[in-house]
C-alpha cells in the first residue's frame, strides 16, 4: 500500500477589488441574479453566472420548493439553462456567490458535490477547462483553473 497525493491548486483574492476585470464583470452578474433567488426556506441565496465562448452570460439562482428536495441549486439552474439554449456551447468560466438573510456569508462558498458532478460532464465534453470563481457575500474569492480541480477521483462516462 502506498499513499498517493492528489495535487490541486487555487488562487485566492482578498476581495472584489483584486479580481481581474472580466472575472469581476461575471461576478457582478452572479450577484445580480443571486438577489433574485427563490430561497424562502433556507434564506440562503446563491447566484451563478456562466461566460460562454460566444460572449453570452447565462445566469441562474437557487429555486427552492416546499417539498425541500424538489428545489435546485443555482449552478445547475444556470448550466442546464445554458445547455438547453446553446447545446454545443463552450463554457469559459463560472462565477458563484452566496448570501444569507440570517448571517453574513464571508467565506467563499464552493459548489456542492452534485453541482461539481453536473458541471464536470460539460467540462469533459467540451475538452476545455472551465474556470470556477466563488465567494460568499463579502470577503475572499477563490478561483480554480478548472472544475476538475475541485473534484478529484471524479466519475465520468469512461466507467460505463
Ligand atoms: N445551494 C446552491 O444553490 N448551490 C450550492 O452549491 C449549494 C447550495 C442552495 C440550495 C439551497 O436552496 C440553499 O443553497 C441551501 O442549501
Amino acid at each position: 500500500m502506498k499513499k498517493i497525493t492528489v495535487d490541486t491548486s487555487a488562487f485566492l483574492f482578498n476581495d472584489l477589488s483584486e479580481l481581474p476585470k472580466d472575472d469581476l464583470e461575471l461576478m457582478n452578474s452572479a450577484i445580480k441574479t443571486r438577489n433574485k433567488a427563490y430561497a424562502p426556506y433556507s434564506k440562503f441565496s446563491v447566484g451563478a453566472a456562466l461566460l460562454l465562448s460566444n460572449g453570452k452570460i447565462i445566469t441562474g439562482n437557487n429555486q427552492e420548493n416546499a417539498a425541500y428536495p424538489s428545489g435546485m441549486c443555482a449552478e445547475r439552474v444556470a448550466i442546464w439553462k445554458a445547455g438547453s439554449d446553446f447545446p454545443n456551447m463552450i463554457v469559459k468560466k463560472i462565477a458563484i456567490t452566496a448570501a444569507s438573510s440570517i448571517t453574513k456569508v464571508s467565506k467563499p462558498v464552493g459548489p456542492c458535490g452534485a453541482c461539481r458532478q453536473t458541471l464536470s460532464e460539460y467540462e469533459i465534453n467540451q475538452k476545455e477547462p472551465i474556470e470556477i470563481i466563488f465567494m460568499g457575500e463579502v470577503g475572499q474569492i477563490v478561483k480554480t483553473e478548472s472544475l476538475l480541480a475541485l473534484l478529484p477521483f471524479s466519475f465520468d462516462s469512461s466507467y460505463l
